[in-house]
């Protein structure tokens, strides 16, 4: 049978972006961002990102048929971010990928963006198949996961607090660093040495939880208390609360992986961008003898080949959404 040629569209946040892939290969790739607009305000303001995509989501979606060579009429289905973002900005990427599918009589699929960040890593790895272990570490989202199936995984623990990328955009904003704050975090702890001691509470929770409040509110007395007079490093805080922000994230996957007796580890979410933690992910997995299947960088920040390749799982399931879906600002992780 011939493999499926599915477009995605993601509109859930200050990304506009369409690709087209056919089975799990990816054909084209396109994004418009609104982060260099947003960054004025130090944060996505919601209005200001729904006008971008109305703006930009036409031609972003023509873009990425033309650089496939696709016809729209030769397509399969249309995936589509339902959820979770912000309801404006998720509204015109359904509302334009519903407009599509109607038009060309083919199925609408509704895609939890979250599942799409697992599922970049098929699209990187076409032999890979579960059961395998992921790290989810995103803006809104941190936690390992037990993947038995392509549709089906378990929760093995996760953040009590602030997701990963979260922590990095408050520290980012506490030494001065523009949003989105993680790749400048990355960029200025280049520079530095992990050498400012940092609580060790992240570790003492057990199980596969762990807690971002307390190394979040030690940077900020830290910095404070530094401002008062004494010299110090941003450089060096940054490359600190980089190295502990991230081992124990690497680590309790492995542990994970190896608990569950699985050969295989994943990632997916914007933080995983970070060069830092996937060096320390490749070393961890190969001291374990775990494979480990990273997503391109671009593949981890929002984008929309990621929920191509989660609309192509559905609609191996047969799993249609009726043109009546709605937008959703949260949906629960399971
Ligand atoms: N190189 C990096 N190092 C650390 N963090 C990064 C890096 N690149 C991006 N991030 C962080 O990743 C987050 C963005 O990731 P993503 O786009 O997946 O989140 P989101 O879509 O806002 O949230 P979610 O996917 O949970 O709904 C931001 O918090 C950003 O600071
Ligand atoms: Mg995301």
């Amino acid at each position: 049978m011939a493999q499926p040629l599915i477009l995605g569209i993601e509109s859930s946040c200050d990304e506009t972006a369409a690709a087209v892939i056919r089975g799990r290969t990816l054909l084209s790739d396109e994004i418009v961002s609104s982060a260099s607009v947003q960054a004025k305000f130090g944060g996505v303001v919601p209005e200001i990102a729904s006008r971008i995509h109305s703006d930009a989501v036409d031609e972003v979606v023509l873009r990425a048929l033309g650089r496939a060579n696709v016809k729209k009429e030769e397509l399969d289905a249309v995936a589509v971010t339902y959820g979770a973002g912000l309801l404006g900005a998720l509204l015109v990427g359904l509302s334009f990928a519903k407009g599509l599918a109607y038009g060309l009589d083919i199925p609408l699929i509704g895609v939890n963006h979250i599942r799409g960040h697992l599922a970049a890593s098929y699209l990187e790895d076409e032999t890979l198949a579960p059961p395998f272990v992921t790290l989810l570490a995103s803006g809104g989202h941190t936690a390992i996961l037990y993947a038995k199936t392509k549709t089906d995984f378990e929760v093995l623990g996760g953040t009590l607090d602030d997701a990963a990328g979260e922590a990095f955009d408050k520290v980012a904003r506490v030494l001065g660093l523009p949003y989105p704050g993680g790749p400048h975090v990355e960029r200025l702890a280049r520079e530095g040495r992990a050498v400012v001691p940092m609580p060790k509470m992240l570790k003492g929770l057990g199980g596969y939880d762990f807690s971002y409040s307390g190394l979040k509110t030690h940077i900020i007395n830290y910095v404070h208390t530094k401002e008062q007079g004494e010299a110090w490093s941003k450089a060096d805080v940054a490359a600190s609360f980089q190295s502990a922000a991230l081992d124990i994230l690497a680590e309790k996957t492995v542990e994970g992986a190896l608990e569950r007796h699985v050969g295989t580890v994943t990632a997916g979410g914007g933080v995983v961008a970070n060069g830092y933690l996937r060096e320390k992910l490749q070393t961890v997995c190969r001291e374990a003898g775990l494979k480990l299947v990273l997503p391109a960088k671009k593949h981890c920040t929002d984008n929309a080949a990621m929920i191509a390749a989660e609309g192509l799982i559905r609609y191996e399931a047969g799993d249609f959404a009726p043109l009546s879906l709605n937008a959703c600002a949260s949906i629960p992780l399971r």
